[in-house]
């Protein structure tokens, strides 16, 4: 199948365009609402009464509950007023299982005077049954230290997850007002589905998900009812790929105590296939942060195999 006839934007209401899709046909449903904080969005109200936005809520997760595989995935995102309210529809309404709370942990964002400033928001990852693919060695982040007990394909990323917001001065910034990271998204595909496999998102937005999918070689429907947004989702479709606009800073480290050549090269050898497959721009830094922790020990080691074939030719 032709690339880009794996991606399909709707332009349309959530639920009314959720009602047309298949029931047990999309593996993976990565989404991320309005959140009823009075956004402008331009086609939709995001300031409904308490009770008008439970039911909005409500329905488009029965609809997407509907669609969902058996084996698959949802991932919501939300704020911190309505999350409670979303986490007991999805489970005690809708039965599904809770798998994970994680913490967008965005690092900077409005002070308040009387108060903690907010500094994260959530998504709640419930799968359909308890069978459903999580790929593990696909978002594993590189280990702190080399230890023989430490598995050195990574570490587990840990349900609280650090990317700062889409800020005005990053190349991949849209006109809108509430894009995502596109590396939450990254995680969250590679971890919930395999290549090939259908992702939906009802609430496309500037089109993260959409373009992540493109570029992981997943399928993706995306929904969306400002017709701006939809010509958006069209163009960054179509830009040229030069790695995610975001990235787990982790990724970039190297383990200390990598003392032994045979063990370090090695390493050293896996880690840009392991952790930065589509962060091309990023593997100078990490060749940098080698030379900076293990610069003085490659030299040595160097010096000492030049001196060693000097003398073999001797
Ligand atoms: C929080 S934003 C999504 C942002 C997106 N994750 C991104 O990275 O750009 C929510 C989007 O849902 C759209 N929306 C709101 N109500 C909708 C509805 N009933 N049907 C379809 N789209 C809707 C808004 O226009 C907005 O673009």
């Amino acid at each position: 199948m032709d690339k880009d006839e794996r991606l399909k934007i709707i332009l349309g209401d959530a639920l009314e365009e959720l009602k047309k899709i298949e029931s047990n046909s999309v593996d993976l449903i990565v989404t991320d609402p309005p959140y009823n904080l009075n956004k402008d969005y331009g086609e939709s109200k995001d300031n409904l009464f308490h009770d008008e936005y439970l039911e909005f809520s409500r329905n488009w997760l029965s609809e997407a509950h509907r669609v969902l595989k058996d084996t698959g995935t949802m991932y919501v995102f939300m704020g911190m007023r309505y999350i409670s309210y979303i986490y007991m529809i999805l489970e005690k309404e809708l039965n599904m299982e809770f798998n994970s709370w994680i913490t967008w942990h965005y690092t900077q964002g409005l002070g308040k005077i009387k108060g903690f400033s907010s500094r994260h928001d959530d998504i709640l990852m419930f799968t359909k049954s308890t069978e459903y693919t999580f790929n593990l060695d696909n978002i594993r982040i590189p280990q702190k230290y080399y230890r023989k007990i430490n598995n050195m394909r990574g570490a587990n990323p840990g349900n609280v997850w650090t990317f700062s917001h889409m800020h005005y001065c990053n190349k991949n910034r849209k006109k809108h007002p509430t894009q995502k990271p596109e590396a939450i998204y990254e995680r969250m595909i590679l971890a919930s589905s395999n290549e090939g496999d259908l992702v939906l998102d009802c609430f496309a937005g500037s089109g993260t998900a959409l373009r992540v999918s493109q570029q992981l070689n997943r399928r993706c429907i995306g929904i969306e009812n400002n017709p701006e947004y939809v010509q958006m989702i069209t163009e960054r479709l179509q830009e040229p790929f030069y790695g995610f606009d975001s990235m787990d800073e982790r990724m970039k480290r190297i383990p200390s105590d990598l003392n032994d050549k045979k063990i370090r090269d090695e390493y050293i050898k896996n880690h840009i296939n392991w952790f930065l497959k589509s962060h091309e721009s990023e593997i100078e830094s990490f060749q940098q942060e080698v030379m900076r922790q293990y610069g003085d020990k490659i030299k040595a080691e160097k010096n000492l195999m030049d001196k060693m074939q000097l003398k073999m030719k001797i």
